[in-house]
């Protein structure tokens, strides 16, 4: 069948990079023979310029329509200050919601070429590869009850609840069992079930769920402080890390400072499958707009083009085109290329677009 992708460039340097994807794809249709269906459309702050708002019905189901989605990144100075369901990140929350994407998948890899940019000493993080499984449509930034309350003596309260379903803890366990399969075969399951009810459900589920279908993959459990503390002492022992929507929004964060740059990071977030057994999926870099550096060909491309790489695996089985991706962007830094985010003494400064020939040719 045809394979069809929906490019949301966004705003700021999210075009710069979306450009470099295109290239790519090209790149596959010429010399390997597989083509895309490829349509484009605004997200963001360029939606509400042309638009009026931040995603329109017309891109949402295109979005819905389309086998994966791949963002660029939205945001700046210029819509700063509208009201909650005008800022360009709604178009982004939206699509989220719209295409319930409940995980979200974030590698934290280290290239051998950067083991020197992690803030942690080579021989920790050297081989580093992790992938961090976050739940991403439930708890507690989601559930009700939830507000800030007059108790009426001059005192306030902030009220969050943590709820989640056994449904919502099998589905997200699921893709974690999933890929561990295809990786190091070792989920490491994480909540704090000491002080939790939400964690101990979470713990029995993951036991259970392991029990019945997954028992071919080691699963361990750990507490979200201690796994906190492991992730910085010693993140070789971990290959996924499964965990809930609060936990794991620190911990991936924590997970991609050990590789070095934001600009080196991908995504994935990807929902229920559907009566074809297609999933939904929106493929997206870590970092955002980047305005300090926006319109001046700076921005470090890989991110994007790993994010596109991890489409290519998730979305469209396409493994010898992922791995030729990464180890051409493997290559290109051994040489010592390097965009400014990732500049190191002695190594030679490039442009986004110089970055992304060069990995395009090798
Ligand atoms: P940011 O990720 O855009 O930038 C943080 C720092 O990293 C900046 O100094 C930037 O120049 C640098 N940086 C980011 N990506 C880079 C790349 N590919 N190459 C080289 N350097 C890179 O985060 P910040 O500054 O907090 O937010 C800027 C705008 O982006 C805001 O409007 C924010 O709301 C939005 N944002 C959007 C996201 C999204 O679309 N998913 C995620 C995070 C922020
Ligand atoms: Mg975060």
């Amino acid at each position: 069948g045809t394979r069809s992708l929906l490019l949301l460039p966004g705003d700021g340097i999210g075009p710069e990079v979306m450009r470099q994807v295109r290239r790519y794809i090209d790149w596959m249709a010429r010399k390997r023979g597989i083509e895309f269906t490829v349509e484009e459309g605004l997200v963001g702050g360029a939606a509400i310029d042309a638009q009026g708002v931040p995603l329109t019905d017309a891109t949402l189901e295109k979005a819905k329509a389309a086998d994966a989605v791949l963002f660029g990144a939205v945001g700046g100075p210029k819509w700063d200050g509208l009201g909650f369901d005008m800022r360009p990140e709604a178009g982004l929350l939206r699509l989220r919601k719209e295409l319930d994407l409940f995980a979200n998948l974030r590698p934290a890899k280290v290239f051998d070429a950067l083991v020197d940019a992690s803030s942690l000493k080579p021989d920790i993080v050297r081989g580093l590869d992790v992938m961090i499984v976050r739940e991403l449509t439930g708890g507690i930034y989601f559930g009700e009850p939830r507000g800030i309350e007059d108790l009426g003596n001059g005192q306030r309260r902030g009220v969050n609840t943590q709820v989640y379903t056994t449904a919502e803890i099998h589905r997200v366990a699921r893709i974690a069992f999933e890929l561990a399969r295809k990786r190091g075969n070792k989920v490491c399951s994480v909540e704090k079930g000491n002080v939790m009810e939400s964690g101990l459900l979470w713990r029995q589920e993951v036991t259970a769920l392991h029990r019945a279908e997954y028992g071919d993959v080691e699963l361990s459990h750990m507490l979200a402080d201690a796994c906190s503390m492991q992730l910085v002492r010693n993140p070789g022992q971990f290959d996924v890390i499964v965990t809930d929507n609060l936990f794991g929004d620190m911990l991936s964060d924590e997970a991609a400072m050990l590789t070095g740059s934001i600009g080196m990071l991908p995504s994935a977030s990807l929902g229920a499958p559907d009566a074809d057994g297609k999933r939904r999926a929106l493929y997206e870099p870590v970092h955002g707009s980047a305005p300090d550096i926006a319109g001046r060909d700076m921005a470090n491309p890989i991110a994007m083009l790993l994010s596109l790489g991890m489409a290519l695996r998730w979305s469209f089985d396409l493994h010898t085109e992922a791995d030729m991706l990464e180890q051409a962007v493997q290559n290109v830094l051994r040489t010592g290329m390097r965009t400014s985010d990732i500049m190191q003494p002695g190594m030679a400064r490039c442009s986004t677009s110089v970055m992304a020939d060069t990995i395009l040719r090798e």
